[in-house]
């Protein structure tokens, strides 16, 4: 069964002026997904943000949201949308629940429950009537998630949602993000630059660069790619020896004692009893994961233009 599209654009673009900010960016956002956006700054990741939303519009491309075209189903699709885009604003002045309540009443009102509800997702409660200006940044944006979700929403879009926050307001972004998707059943979209946040939270990921698309997937997948083994095994040169005379080994080197092996995955069994038949101790052979900093590294530095010439070795978005 085909999985349900909340998000779907189709080559979308923003040019402004010289600067091709977005570039045929084709996404697919599937109920249920954590998506990460990454790109480094400048990437195009909050125009790709701000044309999902209907803040500006694109210079070619569409976006449908919850199914529907966008930006003529503006009114409908975004009552079950919530987005931050860029740090929200907030009345210093007022209460974080008042600040909550004059949003709400803006955009056609919401029942008390509902604003004491979204206060207690995301952690605010006790602390809703004191002045938002006395805030901490980790609370401001919380606040701000709390806004994306008074409308009850089935997808909610955030850029940046761990920006400027310190090492356990980044943890506690996580957590809150985490618990949207598994508890609330919403579907998050959000945009990082940070590898790890991605890497931590989310599911699927695009990664976005000048404004084009380099890869999407799953992260698991991304990070699979790589079919290199780790082998602890003695005596080492013995076994550096039997492994460096194995067919099918592209390159062995050591790090740390133990042997990093590549070889295609189909190839390690036949390995291994080669190795304990010529009397070597095979203590551990396993997966080498590849960070998603290397990937990253690899999709966008500079030997990236090269390996974009070549499609085999790098998987471009889904079509
Ligand atoms: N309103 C604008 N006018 C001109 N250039 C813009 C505007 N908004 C963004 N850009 C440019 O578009 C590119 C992508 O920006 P942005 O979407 O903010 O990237 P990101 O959010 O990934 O850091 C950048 O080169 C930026 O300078
Ligand atoms: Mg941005």
């Amino acid at each position: 069964m085909a999985a349900e599209l909340v998000l779907r654009t189709e080559k979308l673009a923003k040019r402004y002026g010289r600067i091709q900010a977005v570039d045929g960016v084709s996404l697919e956002v599937q109920r249920g997904d954590i998506f990460g956006f990454l790109g480094p700054n400048g990437a195009g990741k909050t125009t790709t943000i701000r044309m999902i939303v209907g803040l500006i519009r694109p210079t070619a491309g569409r976006v449908e949201l919850l199914g529907r075209p966008m930006p003529a189903a503006r009114r409908t699709a975004l009552a079950r949308v919530g987005a931050i885009v860029e740090t929200p604003a907030f009345y210093g002045f007022l209460s974080g629940r008042a600040n909550l309540e004059l949003f709400a009443a803006m955009s056609g009102g919401a029942p008390r429950a509902r604003v004491d509800r979204v206060l207690e997702v995301v952690g605010l409660q006790g602390r809703d009537r004191d002045l938002a200006g006395t805030y901490s940044y980790g609370m401001r944006q919380r606040l701000g998630i709390a806004q994306a979700l008074l409308p009850d929403p089935v997808l909610i879009l955030l850029d940046e949602p761990s920006l400027g926050l310190d090492p356990r307001g980044m943890k506690e972004m996580r957590d809150l993000i985490l618990d949207l998707n598994r508890v609330h059943g919403i579907t998050v979209c959000l945009s990082s630059h940070l590898l790890a946040e991605v890497q931590q939270v989310c599911n699927r990921i695009a990664i976005l660069d000048h404004g084009k698309l380099l890869y999407q997937g799953e992260v698991g997948r991304l990070l699979s790619r790589t079919e290199s083994f780790r082998v602890r095994a003695e005596p080492a040169e013995q076994a550096r020896h039997a492994v460096a005379g194995f067919p099918d080994v592209a390159g062995v080197r050591g790090e740390n004692g133990v042997l990093v092996v590549d070889l295609p995955a189909d190839r390690v069994p036949e390995l291994n009893a080669r190795l304990v038949a010529g009397g070597v101790r095979v203590f551990e052979i396993s997966p080498v994961q590849a960070s998603l900093e290397e990937v990253f590294l690899q999709l966008t530095g500079p030997a990236a233009a090269d390996a974009s010439a070549h499609p085999s070795s790098l998987k471009t978005c889904a079509s």
